[in-house]
């Protein structure tokens, strides 16, 4: 199932899942990946900051979480708390071969929010870093905003994730307000312009925090099942899992209710245990 190369400089350039000549998307791997782990949890592998010399111990952390854990998760979540500390091609990139060794794709949490030039480069290299999807942020727009990232990571087979509403209190202030249409005078939330965009872009998910359960709703009325939604902000932001579920929430980003608990496998074998069934 799984065919992980690496080129002349280590780089592992094949995402989960794609056999040679193979054409499953991002959105359908990762739906296999969770009816084989009997799993909706995304695992934000996240951890406070250290010392930067102390690094060899984060990454020695993040691996032997990544260990335990593995078996109730369906992907994992990488954010600057990691890149940042380990570099991307070297801590980050050891991480990601053992994510794939796992049977589970690597998300880059970038929230990729530049102009298109820049967006570019930035995808290309956490794809070449192996990362299976990315995170991005619509607010820049499709033209020369975030095109160039769907035309990479279509090219090369991987994901792009956009954000819909995040699960912070200040997300009424971008995501929640109203917007007026230029051309027509018509009123409509950010969100769901945001939710439509998804779907005229035939993005691989949206974010919506679990903070919002009535956006998590109003947002999978537009979507269906075309786009899946993923929700983080369970637990330390106040969000309950089984809500976000009942809402429409087809993955649940966890982080610190797993990577900071006393036994992380615990904490997620038991969150999995408590969710519905993966149908
Ligand atoms: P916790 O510890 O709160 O971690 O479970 C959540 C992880 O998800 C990120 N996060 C978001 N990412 N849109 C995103 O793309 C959001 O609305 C959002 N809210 C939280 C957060 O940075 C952490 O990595």
């Amino acid at each position: 199932m799984r065919r992980l190369s690496r080129n002349s400089k280590g780089y592992s350039v094949t995402p989960l899942n794609i056999e040679a000549g193979g054409t499953l998307s991002f959105k359908a791997r990762i739906e296999e990946t969770a009816k084989n782990k009997a799993s909706r949890i995304v695992l934000a592998l996240d951890f406070p900051f250290q010392n930067p010399e102390n690094r060899e111990n984060l990454l020695a952390k993040a691996q032997s979480v990544l260990e335990a854990v593995h078996p109730y998760i369906c992907a994992v979540k990488i954010n600057h708390h990691l890149v940042l500390p380990l570099g991307t091609f070297n801590g980050v990139q050891k991480l990601i071969s053992r994510i794939h060794e796992k049977e589970l794709p690597a998300i880059m949490d970038c929230k990729a929010n530049d102009i298109g030039a820049s967006n570019q480069v930035i995808a290309e290299y956490y794809y070449a870093a192996g990362f299976d999807a990315l995170i991005a942020n619509p607010f820049v727009g499709w033209e020369e905003g975030l095109k160039p990232i769907f035309d990479v990571a279509r090219k090369q087979q991987r994901g792009v994730i956009l954000l819909a509403y995040m699960s912070h209190k200040g997300a009424t202030e971008g995501y929640g307000q109203t917007v007026c249409d230029a051309e027509t005078g018509k009123k409509t939330p950010q969100y769901v312009v945001f939710a439509r965009k998804a779907l005229q872009w035939d993005a691989d998910g949206v974010v919506v925090g679990a903070t919002v359960p009535e956006k998590i709703r109003e947002i999978h009325e537009i979507l269906g099942e075309k786009v899946p939604i993923y929700s983080p902000g369970i637990g330390a932001q106040g969000g309950a899992a089984e809500t976000a579920l009942k809402a429409g929430a087809r993955y649940l980003i966890v982080g610190r209710e797993i990577t900071l608990a006393q036994n992380p496998a615990q904490a997620a074998k038991a969150l999995a245990a408590s969710l519905p069934h993966v149908r």
